[in-house]
């Protein structure tokens, strides 16, 4: 932030979101600064926000602080105040542990708290006036995500003559398993306050509408939802829902001309070197979570080099994790996993200066990251499950040389769009052997060859389009 002038000036495009686009870091000398806040919503969005100047409601990332609204070039941010115990109720407990693993396909356990549950609504209520607050008359609202799905009604209460969207980020689970939920209809009837519900894939779309007919005896349309078309429709009272399939995407120029500055491509070369210039680099980049499958890629890649499918001299293994959600113990059970992994390869397969695997639990910059992604000949993404995941996008965004490969899994929303890459069941740990040995021995043309095939999806589909797309079917001036 530049500027923390002050604006009362109400706007006419809000987005909400749990987290604001920066994240308030308070150090042990007291001294505070701002830094970009982690995960795929805040890379998606801000890019596409700063340049419409609207207004962001949402955390600071820190409990227990009171921050003014303040201004960041051109875009105006609302801090809403969590508490250490909304912190643990609402945002590690009933966001993190209760519907991240049930939205997931629970690969871990959901838990089913009533306290927590009691927080959610309190904060969402928080949100939604917070929201009220800002918004001019007849504004348009974008609400996002699996923390606020209670806002769109709530604030629709508030201020029915409001134009209210909403966005999910992750995926929107199987039926079967949404049904485990104790207040699933509440969530389902919390959604449908917005005028437009997006899911990144039809298949989440098909499996709201079917919830609004069970859980709530609405009549929703019949006919299959499409990609940016043909949204489903269900009439609440005197209002038209539209329900559809918005697959989000990243600001694919602008890093494209990142990769190609000179300094990110000597930045490149360096890391190369600093390795000692191994044939093969392998390169993972995730938020350390268990959904991401860094285990599995990990225990891929050790089974290879002990059946001496890949010599350790000659490839080496890059993980980038940054830390996320460190309280929740899912998260922490993890993380001792997989640096005992990285232990374990590395005790048997390094030589002094030369470790198999390089990890490191940190946030890098854009520029750092476009350097390790130019750098890396093997893309390693293999999420059990993902709403889209961005990194893969942002690699092959990267790739303006038609260099490298991508193995991706089956399971992450971007694979329906990227039939290019080398698509992997990450169940199957064989198959993602081949498929990871296949891609350290490509031939350079047939590499080209999915390169561009997967740049021509990419550098067509960016950020842009999909606001756009999203906006439009809301049917608001902001589109424009
Ligand atoms: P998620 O939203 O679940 O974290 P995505 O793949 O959709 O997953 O988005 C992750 C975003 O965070 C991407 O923009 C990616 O570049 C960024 N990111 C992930 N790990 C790191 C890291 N170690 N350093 C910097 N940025 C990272
Ligand atoms: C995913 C979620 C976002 C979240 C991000 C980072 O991208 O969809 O809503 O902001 O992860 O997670 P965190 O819990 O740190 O906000």
């Amino acid at each position: 932030p530049t500027s923390t002038s002050r604006s009362s000036a109400r706007a006419e495009f809000v987005v909400v979101a749990n987290r604001l686009p920066v994240d308030l870091e308070r150090s042990a000398d007291g001294t505070q600064r701002w830094t970009q806040s982690p995960g795929g919503l805040v890379s998606a969005l801000e890019p596409f926000l700063r340049s419409r100047k609207g207004a962001w409601v949402g955390w600071p990332g820190v409990p227990d602080v009171e921050v003014d609204e303040f201004s960041d070039e051109g875009l105006v941010l609302h801090p809403v105040t969590l508490t250490s115990e909304d912190v643990r109720d609402y945002y590690e407990g009933f966001s993190n542990a209760t519907l991240w693993p049930l939205y997931h396909d629970v690969v871990a356990r959901p838990v089913f708290d009533r306290g927590w549950w009691e927080s959610y609504v309190r904060v969402n209520r928080r949100f939604a006036e917070a929201s009220a607050a800002v918004a001019g008359e007849g504004a348009t609202v974008w609400v996002q995500d699996y923390q606020l799905q209670l806002v769109p009604s709530m604030l629709r209460e508030l201020r029915p003559d409001l134009r209210i969207g909403f966005f999910l980020h992750i995926p929107f689970p199987p039926v079967e398993l949404f049904m485990q939920l104790p207040w699933r209809a509440e969530i389902v009837r919390g959604l449908i306050g917005a005028d437009l519900v997006g899911f990144h894939r039809p298949g989440g779309a098909q499996n709201f509408l079917w919830l609004a007919r069970q859980l709530i005896g609405l009549e929703p349309s019949r006919g299959s939802v499409g990609v940016r078309s043909r949204p489903g429709m269900v009439q609440v009272g005197d209002r038209t829902v539209r329900v559809g399939a918005f697959p989000i995407s990243i600001d694919a120029a602008g890093l494209d001309s990142l990769a190609r500055s000179k300094a990110v491509q000597e930045r490149a070369a360096q890391v190369r070197r600093d390795l000692g210039n191994p044939k093969v680099v392998l390169l993972g980049v995730d938020r350390l979570d268990y959904t991401k499958g860094i285990d599995l890629r990990l225990a891929a890649f050790h089974e290879l080099l002990q059946e001496g499918r890949v010599e350790p001299k000659d490839v080496t293994f890059i993980q980038l994790a940054t830390p996320s959600r460190e309280r929740v113990e899912h998260y922490q059970q993890m993380r001792s996993e997989i640096e005992q992994m990285v232990g374990r390869i590395n005790g048997e397969f390094a030589r002094v200066g030369h470790p198999a695997v390089h990890y490191l639990h940190q946030s890098v910059d854009r520029a750092e990251l476009a350097a390790f992604f130019s750098a890396a000949d093997v893309m390693v993404v293999t999420p059990l499950r993902d709403g889209m995941n961005l990194v893969c996008k942002e690699y092959v965004a990267c790739r303006h040389d038609l260099g490298g490969a991508l193995v991706l899994s089956e399971f992450a929303g971007a694979a329906a769009e990227l039939s290019s890459a080398f698509l992997v069941n990450p169940h199957d740990l064989d198959g993602v052997k081949n498929a990871l040995e296949q891609a350290i021995t490509l031939d350079p043309a047939e590499g080209r060859r999915r390169m561009r095939a997967l740049r021509r999806q990419v550098l067509t589909h960016d950020v842009d389009r999909w606001a756009r797309s999203f906006l439009e079917a809301l049917g608001t001036e902001a589109a424009t």
